[in-house]
């Protein structure tokens, strides 16, 4: 059966590691993999074209695939819209639209690039995690939410942040059943020393807990697992946090890998649709110039083919791919300043991107 995917470039060097992916994914085809794309817009670009951030054609069409691969969103020619306008408000609404409540980031180093990390080597070892975050509630979500005047004409902000027993059951039980398949190892975070909502997280988490007799449960304030992530950052197996602590921790441990150019994302819901990303911004810094790291994106079509098509060996063979694509240093420059040959020219968006099909076709024939 043919299966749907959307592309969703998005803004900046979302548009050009988009690109990687449906090559890899023009290759597949070419081999007869059934599978069809197609693009829409969102974030600034579609701001720019057709006045908002998450286009109803563009839900629509996500509504209606398998899957959606999304590129990245933002960039300085939006900043200064009010903040319902921007354009990280389309990937806000997709999330919620979708209702993609749990976001899996896992964060693995790379032997070879030890050194891009800003940990020791011998504490970094073999780090290995995956980082389950609610990302559908929490304060990102919470109402009320304002910038007001109150009755004393002092202006203020407001945020609020609840969660229901249902989002936080949904979201810990992917947790445990990730952990399954890993180092059976699951720390929540929170702040339960300070937060009701929190303490209230901790017992929900306590009790579905009960169900996964083989996993072991820690629960660890936020601010400490902060800490220990970067003392001991083999310790963590699965890591699961609300939606504002999984956001600092996951670039936490982007930066413990290493680079976040390499750092797929997956958003699920109760289905099997889901919406796919690099953990990376839009780097309008360098969008256009062909140097991006096409690696992340790559990655996460990987994820794609596993949790959304139920392509397990298409998943395997590309991860397997990129891994080979590191290993051989074909690295561009974000990666190959930390390679051992380091005075060697960084491979351009494409070239990498060549290797990997390439090292796909290899893993075929053997
Ligand atoms: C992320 C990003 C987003 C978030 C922004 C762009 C809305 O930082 O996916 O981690 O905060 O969730
Ligand atoms: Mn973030």
């Amino acid at each position: 059966m043919t299966k749907k995917i959307l592309l969703l470039p998005g803004d900046g060097i979302g548009v050009e590691v988009v690109e990687q992916a449906r090559k890899i994914i023009d290759f597949l085809r070419s081999e007869g993999t059934g599978i069809e794309y197609e693009m829409a817009l969102i974030g600034g670009s579609a701001i720019s074209q057709v006045g908002e951030a998450l286009p109803q054609s563009t839900l629509q069409l996500a509504k209606v695939s398998d899957a959606v691969l999304l590129g990245a969103v933002g960039g300085p020619q939006w900043d200064s819209l009010p903040h319902e306008q921007r354009p990280e408000r389309g990937l806000m609404n997709i999330r919620k639209e979708l209702r993609l409540f749990a976001n899996l980031r896992p964060a693995k180093s790379y032997p070879s690039l030890q050194a891009a990390s800003s940990i020791k080597a011998e504490i970094l070892g073999g780090t290995d995690m995956l980082i389950v975050r609610e990302l559908t509630g929490g304060l990102y979500y919470g109402e009320p939410r304002t910038i007001g005047v109150n009755q004393q004409g002092i202006r203020y902000g407001l945020n609020t942040t609840s969660y229901t027993e249902v989002e936080i059951r949904r979201v810990a039980q992917v947790a445990f059943e990730s952990a399954r398949n890993r180092k059976k190892k699951v720390v929540s975070t929170d702040k339960a020393n300070v937060l009701e909502v929190s303490r209230f997280w901790r017992e929900i988490v306590t009790d579905l807990a009960k169900q996964y007799p083989d996993v072991s449960l820690e629960h660890m304030y936020a601010d400490n697992a902060a800490m220990q992530m970067v003392r001991q950052p083999q310790y963590f197996d699965v890591v699961l946090a609300p939606n504002v602590f999984g956001d600092l921790l996951s670039d936490l441990a982007a930066a413990i890998v290493g680079s976040i150019g390499l750092l797929p994302s997956a958003s699920l819901n109760e289905k099997s649709l889901g919406l796919y990303e690099p953990v990376h911004g839009s780097a309008p810094d360098i969008a256009g110039k062909g140097i991006a790291n096409p690696l992340a994106t790559i990655l996460s079509l990987a994820m794609l083919f596993r949790h959304s098509l139920s392509l397990d060996a298409i998943a395997d063979r590309i991860e397997q791919a990129v891994e080979r694509t590191i290993a051989q240093e074909i690295l561009t420059a974000d990666l190959m300043m930390y390679s051992q040959h380091k005075s060697r020219r960084p491979f351009t968006t494409e070239a990498v991107t060549y290797a990997v099909i390439e090292n796909m076709k290899d893993s075929k024939r053997t």
